[in-house]
């Protein structure tokens, strides 16, 4: 599907940003810094990024300051994907077309880079050239979202746990908001507050976000059943062979099409506020449960 041209100048936006934020591959340890610039810059869709910049595009012009939590939120991507495909969780060869990191460095090189991804996350956070206040904001947003309680660790290891398991629709949703919608919501609420939006904003925002990113995890598990690796770039009929929680398993594939839909809908609803000002993330949210890849 044609994407909008401003996926593509907020993918370049980003990763000159990231170019510039991370430690240079010559920085000792050298190995470490090439393993997160290995996994960082290894072709991600760069979605989260994308929907950090957009949510601050509704509240201010220049969204340049956003540029420090979308890239940190990209470093705390990275870092899960790095952990989600270690033998002891997924088990993975392939991410983003590439070998895996610990395929590519070793699993000690791996948990090291995912573990200072994480911390390099709070530091791009912190750094954001506005005030304290929204400084400490954003940061709170972004460390609930990648912790425990609700959020993308809590919801890895309910993930794990339910392997093999029959769960129902309760622990599938709390799996599938937790180990992604969270960070999603987190994308867009910390670009709103970075842009100065008022409260009942940053509100409204965290519906949108958190509810198309429940639809990006269950269009994720659409696709490991639908699409080939090739297209994925990432091992493709996983979930199946691991036996995960997923939405195909739980429902099936048409009705997690229309759920998917369904969800996307609901977000895009939580919009309405912002008429034209909120089209980007309209047509974000549209290409998250369309896309192929
Ligand atoms: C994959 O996320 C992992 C999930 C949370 C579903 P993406 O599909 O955004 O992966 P990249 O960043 O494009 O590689
Ligand atoms: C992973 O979910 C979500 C994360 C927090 C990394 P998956 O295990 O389904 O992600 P993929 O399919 O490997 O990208
Ligand atoms: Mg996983
Ligand atoms: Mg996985
Ligand atoms: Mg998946």
């Amino acid at each position: 599907m044609k994407l909008p041209d401003f996926f593509e100048e907020d993918r370049l936006a980003v990763d000159a940003a990231l170019e510039r934020l991370l430690p240079a591959e010559e920085t000792p340890p050298t190995s470490i810094h090439a393993a997160m610039r290995y996994s960082v810059f290894a072709g991600g869709k760069r979605i989260r990024p994308i929907l950090c910049l957009e949510a601050a595009r509704i509240f201010s012009e220049d969204v340049t300051p956003a540029l420090h939590p979308a890239s940190g939120i990209e470093c705390i991507h990275t870092y899960s994907l790095i952990h989600d495909d270690l033998p002891a969780l997924d088990n993975d060869d392939l991410r983003r077309g590439k070998p895996t990191c610990h395929k590519q460095f070793g699993e000690a090189t791996a948990i090291l880079a995912g573990d200072a991804l994480l911390t390099l996350a709070f530091e791009l956070v912190g750094g954001t050239p506005v005030d304290a206040e929204r400084r400490v904001a954003m940061l709170m947003e972004v460390a609930t979202a990648a912790g425990t309680v609700n959020g993308m660790v809590g919801g890895q290891m309910a993930d794990i746990e339910a392997e093999g398991k029959r769960i129902g629709a309760k622990m599938l949703e709390y799996i599938h908001r937790s180990k992604t919608a969270a960070l999603i919501r987190a994308s867009v609420t910390a670009g709103a507050i970075c842009a100065g939006a008022a409260s009942k904003d940053v509100a409204r925002l965290r519906k949108f976000g958190e509810t198309i990113g429940w639809a990006f995890q269950v269009t994720d598990d659409i696709l490991d059943v639908e699409e080939s690796s090739a297209a994925l770039g990432k091992t493709a009929g996983k979930d199946v062979a691991q036996q995960k929680a997923t939405y195909p398993a739980l429902y099936g594939l048409p009705r997690s099409h229309e759920i998917a839909t369904e969800l996307a809908n609901k977000a895009i609803a939580a919009l309405e506020p912002y008429a034209d000002r909120a089209s980007r993330l309209r047509e974000i949210a549209e290409f998250l449960v369309l896309r192929r890849t």
